[in-house]
């Protein structure tokens, strides 16, 4: 019998790949990344299986062109990159990785929450350039301390909730905000509050984003939420880059409306050295890195890859959207 094809938009672990090698003919794009769209469009029309990342643009014009497409495998929790609602129109599934992620995200999360509360980067950037001049200063490099601050973690999912986990040991104050709340047992035993939107953003003197991107969240962070946000408050993201309206987000950095921000992920990637952000002394950079622990992407692979096995069986994928 011949062999189902699967691509892969770039390759993966070699464990994964020899796994994939023993049922299916395989084909890794090689070159540039993200690869084009156009080689993506030929592809497409060819494969029973597709292999993808969080940048690759599955829409519903690329789905159309698909004859034999039985699923679509992300390598990423985040799946705002695929029109999974098309893809369930078209009886396609749609797998992706969440839970084996939730750990390493939620600990980026919170590193980068020290991280520019305690200006460690930009303290770095400061002996790096030669600028470190006087020490011990009683007004030198002073951060924030994180203890009886108040979190609020917008989205108490997987990673919100791992998150209020790890800030409880540091005697943070909890709140969230989530489209529902959670239950009084799991709030209980977080130890967070609900509140409404408006207050996680008035109240809160860090706040840290935990929802998908969606029509509801795209740009949500613009200049109104930002001008409601403490003075001395900090803005962490490791969601998705277009829930923060960046030119709004800059010129609030720029006007210290709000104290620093600390980002994982942006409405572009990769961003370039000549980006305003990095000209901002007051943001910690961080290069799309939530899950990018070698255990972790191990078993992202791993999962990737069972789930486009039973995709292409026609079975419901490990972890899938919808169908
Ligand atoms: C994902 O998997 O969607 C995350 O962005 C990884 O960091």
């Amino acid at each position: 019998m011949k062999k189902k094809r699967v691509f892969l938009t770039r390759t993966l672990h070699d464990f994964a790949l020899k796994e994939l090698k023993k049922q299916y003919q395989i084909e890794v794009h090689s070159g540039k990344i993200p690869i084009p769209r156009k080689k993506l469009e030929s592809k497409i029309q060819e494969i029973d299986g597709l292999i993808c990342f969080p940048y690759d643009v599955i829409d519903s014009r690329l789905i159309d062109r698909a004859k034999n497409l039985r699923v679509i495998s992300t390598y990423s929790v985040g799946f705002d990159h695929i029109d999974t609602n098309y893809a369930k129109k078209n009886k396609i599934r749609v797998g992706y990785t969440p839970d084996v992620l939730t750990d390493a995200t939620a600990d980026l999360a919170f590193s980068l929450m020290i991280d520019v509360m305690r200006r460690v980067s930009e303290g770095d950037r400061t002996i790096r350039k030669g600028d470190w001049r006087e020490i011990y200063g009683a007004y030198d490099y002073v951060g924030t301390d994180l203890q009886a601050k108040t979190l609020g973690i917008f989205g108490l999912g997987r990673i919100g909730s791992t998150l209020a986990r790890r800030a409880k040991s540091f005697d943070m104050n909890i709140i969230y905000h989530n489209r529902k709340r959670v239950s009084k047992t799991k709030e209980k035993s977080l130890g967070v509050k609900y509140v409404s939107f408006d207050k996680l953003i008035s109240q809160s003197d860090v706040i840290s984003i935990h929802v998908p991107h969606t029509n509801q969240t795209d740009q949500l962070f613009d200049k109104k939420i930002l001008k409601k946000m403490k003075k001395t408050a900090f803005l962490v993201n490791t969601a998705r880059g277009k829930i923060i309206n960046e030119k709004d987000l800059i010129d609030a950095l720029k006007k210290k409306t709000i104290a620093g921000a600390a980002l994982d992920v942006f409405e572009s990637e990769p961003i370039r050295k000549n980006h305003p952000f990095t000209t901002i002394p007051n943001i910690t950079l961080a290069p799309h890195i939530g899950s990018s622990t070698k255990e972790t992407r191990a078993k992202m692979a791993e999962i990737t890859v069972e789930n486009l096995h039973r995709g292409i069986k026609g079975l419901k994928p490990m972890y899938s959207v919808g169908y």
